[in-house]
């Protein structure tokens, strides 16, 4: 072989040594394998190293500085190839660490949302704000209640008409048609008569129940709110006086409240109360009047001794009108894309 013929074959191993060390580096899987590699490169007997050996079988300088030049630039490739990919990787390490540590909060921002109160729940909420700020405390009663409490005590006895009117679902418990889910608050009045002692001003909200087929402003299951005042030397003065400054603390100043003659076997006399609206509007509220003496001794309270008065009225169409709600049922059908207005 021609030293010539040498020359050329020995500058084309180093090219093909010098190539696949470049493709190892280029193919390295982590900083971990490009570590490894860089030490096995450097190594005296490696493929590239080997070559200085051959070089000293070469007579002519020409050739001996063309090979050398050839492994220097080799080197020197391979050493700029491992600094870049070494970079790369640690730049990768160091953004994947930070994806890693980071905290989404852009994901607390677009997918939690924060709850908030039912319409009816908001309601109730605010009368009995307005009602606490009238002096008022807030009493509750079981949903299921003693035939005696929702009609007995409330001068309301087995044959009486009145009964009629609520439509009563009673349960299988007891004596048949003892227990029923009550049909209005006003059996609250009743217990808080007997655990209370007078002076009494009370407010009772809560669940009712009645035998109804829903349509656009009925539901079987709606919201009311009781209220009992007994003490010394109450008249219907003070439960006219009352409803008017409710009606401006609720509805608002340009609101105001008339009372119509009407009839509850509970209290005598009794009236119907209506709101005006600003726009001169009446709307029907509720039912009051003072206590029946029948019903103030059904809580062990003496009427020679206490008067009182007492009204109620249902929250879920307060509800609906203020948000102006077309049909009540929409209220009820748990549709986020509905309940999420309010
Ligand atoms: N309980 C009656 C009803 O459900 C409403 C009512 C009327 C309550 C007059 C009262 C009252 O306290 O005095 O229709």
């Amino acid at each position: 072989m021609s030293e010539q013929n040498t020359v050329g074959a020995i500058s084309q191993a180093i090219e093909t040594a010098r190539d696949s060390a470049l493709q190892a580096i280029k193919s390295a899987s982590d900083l971990d394998a490009l570590r490894a590699l860089g030490v096995e490169l450097n190594k005296k007997e490696s493929q590239l190293n080997s070559f200085k050996s051959d070089m000293g079988k070469l007579s002519s300088v020409e050739d001996k500085r063309t090979i050398g030049q050839l492994l220097n630039a080799a080197a020197t490739l391979i050493s700029t190839a491992i600094e870049t990919r070494t970079g790369e990787f640690t730049e990768l390490e160091i953004s994947n660490r930070i994806a890693r540590e980071s905290l989404d909060l852009t994901e607390l921002l677009t997918q939690r949302r924060r709850g908030h109160s039912h319409i009816v729940t908001q309601a109730t909420q605010r009368l009995e704000d307005v009602f606490v700020g009238l002096g008022f405390q807030i009493a509750e009663g079981p949903e299921v209640e003693t035939d005696f409490n929702n009609f007995e005590a409330l001068n309301m006895p087995k044959s009486h008409p009145a009964r009629s009117e609520f439509d009563t679902m009673f349960l299988e418990y007891g004596e048949p048609g003892s227990v029923l889910l009550r049909t209005h608050t006003s059996p609250v009045q009743i217990r808080v008569m007997k655990s209370w002692k007078p002076p009494i001003y009370a407010i009772m909200p809560g669940r009712v129940f009645r035998r109804d087929t829903p349509d656009a402003t009925h539901m079987p299951v709606f919201h009311q709110i009781e209220g009992l005042v007994v003490d010394r030397g109450i008249t219907f003065a003070h439960l006219a006086g009352t409803i008017e400054a409710f009606t401006k603390a609720f509805f608002g100043d340009d609101f105001s409240s008339r009372l119509r003659p009407s009839f509850f076997p509970f209290t005598e006399p009794s009236a119907e109360f209506d709101i005006r609206r600003a726009d001169g509007e009446w709307i029907e509220l509720g039912g009051c009047g003072m206590v029946h003496p029948n019903v103030l001794r059904s809580g062990g309270i003496d009427p020679e001794e206490f008067t009182g008065f007492a009204f109620g009225f249902g929250i879920d169409r307060m509800a609906k009108e203020r948000h102006k709600v077309g049909d009540i049922r929409e209220m009820y059908t748990n549709d986020l894309r509905f309940l999420r207005q309010f």
